[in-house]
């Protein structure tokens, strides 16, 4: 069976059936778009004009252009006119008697021998497939939104699927341009399956209150590279599609990563959808918006201040000699002190004042450093009032400021290798650390032409806390046999647009750096957090000193 594929219908014209449409027509195919109704019809037609619009006004696409592909194109509300089909992909709602009415109707329409396709996010293919004529010709063809940017395409089989059939389909996405993986039907797939552990870690975090939806995802884009913050993400797929995706990882997985959020469940229940309603966690300009427009949520100017004019560093090592440059070619007056136990008197003018000590020079006899928290019990007499007490090392805030007695001033600070995206510095702070303070350091750390990202201090802040526990969940799944190392990068890096994949990212920071945070964050739960224990793999790969991608042992 499967013939080559020339002609292609797709049921459902909603965001991702008119943006699946759009990736066959531009790939030479003819297109049968189906709708139940004219009036979705109609949207379905807006959505593909729209686009091809936007594609001519940007230069990408001439008249000419724009016209052979809508020539391509026909949008009926008969499905009967997909007789012709070689390939049919539904992309209906996610609801599994709806597919099984969709694929029942299909077995009377088109040839034995097309292809039946599911562009479902989250339920089963092996479910969709049982009761059609020919479960052998039906197969999993999972689009990422925008379906005509993202280049991944996860093709995915069950155990009756035809050899042939799921060549034909991977040949024709490469054909379109896209990149296929070829997977196994299990729960969320491979690009679900870790995105939606990292999206409900993030969604805990705002829940709590631990950190803003700004800071979340300045966190995450800028701090850890991703194209886009965790709730901007949210917005864009749907929160009500986020909600049920979550829900079907949950009920395979039974970890309390995957555990349904009730925020999440408030927000879709009060209609908050995202960009499609005009509201999700950020305001849009309209139903369909992609601009977000200021909202009750939104910071105020007094977000930030520039209460931070003169800075002292404390400690002689690299770090500190490096951070006394950056800050003095910020334009700050700086005062540093290379011996933390002598004399610290020169503190005193100082509106902020940063302990950047080697990690070990503390806890060396005869070192110029000293114990941290004498330091800072010393920093407590030596500081004005309201100069504000930070760390740059893995302190911890509470302790240092019960230490200090400055319980409105002492942060620790975390400063993170820039991405293609900037640089972040983390500010994190206990229940007591004062507003002022917050706006001085969110003033300074701009002024460092870094991004701050504010959070309470818990182990990882937000971007570690956030990026280890996904490349530990990454590993996990390998270690389950979800797929290789290559299809789970492939699908991270096309599929979400990350910069690299998971164990790309692991062998670039290491993975025993990957695996230290990761046990911190582990223990920081006192163990009780099973979905954070670090993965057997992970400490496998650490002992045997082997990388998990092939460019990395090839260095
Ligand atoms: N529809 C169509 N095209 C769009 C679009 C949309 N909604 N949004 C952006 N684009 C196009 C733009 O027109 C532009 O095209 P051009 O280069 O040909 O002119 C291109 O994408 C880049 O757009 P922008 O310059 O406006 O914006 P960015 O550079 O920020 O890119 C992005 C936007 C491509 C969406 C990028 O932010 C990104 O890659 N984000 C990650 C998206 C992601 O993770 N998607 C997967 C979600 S999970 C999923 O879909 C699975 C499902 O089961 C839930």
């Amino acid at each position: 069976m499967a013939k080559q594929i020339r002609t292609v219908g797709v049921i459902g014209l909603g965001t991702m059936g008119a943006g699946i449409v759009e990736v066959f027509a531009r790939g030479g195919l003819t297109v049968i778009g189906v709708e139940s109704t004219e009036e979705f019809a109609d949207r379905g037609r807006g959505i593909l004009t729209r686009s091809m619009d936007r594609a001519v006004s940007r230069g990408k696409l001439d008249e000419a252009g724009r016209q052979e592909i809508l020539d391509r194109i026909t949008v009926t509300t008969e499905m009967g006119d997909l007789a012709p089909a070689d390939l049919v992909v539904e992309a209906v709602p996610e609801v599994l008697e709806l597919k099984h009415e969709v694929f029942g109707r299909l077995d009377g329409i088109v040839a034995e021998d097309a292809v039946l396709a599911s562009n479902t996010s989250s339920l089963s293919i092996t479910a969709i497939a049982a009761p059609t004529k020919h479960p052998e010709r039906v197969i999993g063809v999972h689009f990422f939104n925008p379906a005509p940017v993202m280049q991944l395409v996860e093709v995915i089989h069950t155990l009756r699927t035809d050899q042939a059939v799921t060549d034909a389909v991977r040949d024709l996405v490469t054909g379109l341009g896209k990149r296929p993986v070829v997977v196994g039907d299990r729960a969320g797939f491979v690009a679900n399956y870790l995105l939606f552990g990292y999206l409900n870690s993030a969604l805990t975090m705002v829940e709590h209150g631990h950190v803003s939806r700004e800071d979340l995802d300045t966190a995450m884009r800028v701090g850890a590279g991703l194209p886009m913050g965790p709730l901007t993400l949210m917005d864009l797929v749907g929160l009500d599609v986020c909600h049920h995706i979550g829900d079907v990882i949950y009920g395979h997985s039974r970890s309390p990563l995957h555990a349904p959020s009730s925020m999440l469940e408030r927000m879709v229940v009060s209609g908050r959808l995202g960009r499609k309603s005009g509201r999700g966690f950020y305001s849009y300009e309209g139903p369909g918006g992609r601009d977000v427009v200021a909202d009750e949520l939104t910071p105020g100017e007094d977000a930030e201040s520039a209460g931070i004019r003169t800075v002292a560093v404390v400690g002689d090592g690299t770090v500190a000699g490096e951070l006394v440059a950056r800050v003095e070619g910020a334009g700050y007056a700086v005062t540093h002190l290379t011996d933390a136990s002598g004399d610290l008197s020169g503190v005193a003018a100082a509106d902020l004042v940063i302990e950047a000590q080697e990690e070990d020079s503390a806890a060396e006899d005869g070192a110029a450093g000293r114990d941290v928290d004498e330091l800072f019990a010393a920093l407590g007499e030596a500081a004005r009032s309201g100069a504000v007490l930070a760390t740059v090392n893995t302190y911890s805030a509470v302790a240092l400021a019960a230490i200090s007695g400055r319980a409105e001033d002492t942060v620790v600070l975390r400063v993170h290798a820039p991405t293609g995206n900037g640089q972040v510095i983390e500010v994190g702070t206990t229940h007591t650390t004062s507003a002022a303070t917050v706006a001085a350091l969110r003033g300074f750390i701009r002024g460092l032409d870094a991004e701050p990202v504010v959070s309470r201090d818990r182990t990882g802040l937000v971007v570690d806390a956030l990026l280890m526990t996904y490349l530990n969940d990454a590993v996990r799944m390998l270690d389950e046999g979800y797929a290789t190392v290559e299809d789970i990068d492939t699908a991270i890096q096309f599929g979400l647009g990350y910069p690299m994949g998971p164990f790309a990212m692991i062998d670039h920071i290491g993975a025993d750096e990957v695996l230290a945070v990761t046990e911190e964050l582990f223990s920081g739960t006192g163990g009780f957090a099973q979905h954070l224990m670090p993965s057997p793999l992970l400490v496998e790969h650490v002992l045997l000193d082997r990388p998990f991608t092939q460019g990395a042992s090839d260095d």
